[in-house]
């Protein structure tokens, strides 16, 4: 059977990373998707920087375009994040090539993932981005497919990895704000420019491109109420523990009888909840259902290993030829309300 050819563009920590695991699960993976995959393309900014993993037999592009039209990739991996040149343009690019698509980008999603997915239907690929919600968690696909008979009512988590590490860090060991972000981006957990986490719009993106897919609405971040974690002290999550109750960022988002309201804040949660104990990097999400109880998903937020491992499964599922509605159509009669009112929880 012929491999998927795959080429991957970006090679930071995620990057690197999932060329270590597409070659070091070689034979579960071919065995899982009835064909091999392969590597065959990569492109960075250096070429010469270390990043232990082993590149050689893989093609080196001069740039993310130059893959997105190579005419032996079949799947575009886009690692590099950034709304506009080069991921943006590129991932036009391979789509209207006829290549399949898988990406990490949030932000890229958030804002042009509609647009994007009416150019992979035209053309009849696939686009994944499990790995843009949730890192490890198989949010997009539970939503996607698990959960295609279900009428939703609510979606809501821990989205941010960083923010619920700080919060963490600060509640256990009483360790300034600066000290535990400096440590999550230490371990690779925060954005390149760390002020998307802490001021809550990491968590916005993400909750927009799950409403978008819980409701059939149209991805709609501009719309979402955020607030972020960046004046909150020791003393506020000391003062919050005396009372019973544990600090977390959340991303909400409700269907009311006025339409979708989304908001991102910091909430106070009775520290016997569930998501009181979902506790540093991890992520949750529940999502609730009409006539059925709560799903919850819980798991690794961010960091490499966990971003690879969504990665790789998007380039599974291309491998298989499964080809999925990249966000479904909205359904038309729900709007998003642009001024949510607001609540506690
Ligand atoms: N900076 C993000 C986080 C990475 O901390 O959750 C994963 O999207």
């Amino acid at each position: 059977v012929a491999p998927l050819r795959v080429g991957i563009a970006g090679l930071g920590t995620v990057g690197a990373e999932v060329v270590r695991v597409i070659e070091q699960q070689q034979r579960t993976l071919a065995a899982r998707c009835g064909r091999p995959v392969r590597v065959v393309a990569v492109t960075a900014r250096s070429k010469a920087k270390k990043r232990g993993v082993d590149l050689s037999g893989i093609r080196w592009a001069k740039s993310p375009l130059a893959i997105a039209t190579d005419p032996e990739v079949d799947c575009f991996v886009e690692l590099i994040g950034g709304v506009d040149e080069p991921a943006g343009p590129a991932i036009e690019a391979a789509l209207a090539a006829g290549k399949s698509v898988v990406t990490a980008n949030k932000a890229l999603i958030a804002k042009h993932g509609l647009k994007l997915a009416a150019l992979a239907e035209k053309h009849g690929v696939a686009l994944n981005y499990e790995a843009a919600v949730g890192a490890a968690i198989p949010v997009i696909k539970t939503l996607r497919e698990g959960l295609a008979g279900t009428d939703i009512h609510r979606i809501y988590g821990i989205l941010n990895g960083t923010c619920n590490y700080i919060l963490t860090r600060m509640e256990q060991e009483g360790l300034s704000f600066d000290a535990c972000l400096k440590d999550a981006q230490r371990l690779g957990y925060a954005e390149a420019n760390p002020a998307f986490d802490i001021d809550g719009h990491d968590t916005a993106q993400k909750l927009s491109i799950l409403a978008s897919l819980a409701f059939g609405t149209k991805v709609a971040q501009s719309a979402v109420h955020v607030e972020g974690i960046t004046s909150i002290t020791p003393e506020d999550l000391r003062a919050a523990a005396d009372l019973g109750y544990r600090v977390k960022l959340l991303g909400v988002a409700v269907r009311t009888p006025q339409g979708i309201e989304q908001r991102v804040h910091p909430t106070m949660v009775p520290k016997t909840s569930s998501i009181a104990q979902v506790m540093g990097v991890t992520n949750a999400v529940t999502i609730d259902g009409d006539g059925i109880p709560p799903i919850t998903l819980v798991g690794a937020g961010a960091g490499a290993a966990a971003t690879a491992s969504a990665v790789v499964a998007d380039i599974a599922d291309v491998a298989r030829g499964i080809r999925a509605e990249p966000f479904g159509r909205p359904v038309g009669k729900l709007k998003v309300i642009t001024k949510a009112p607001m609540q506690r929880h």
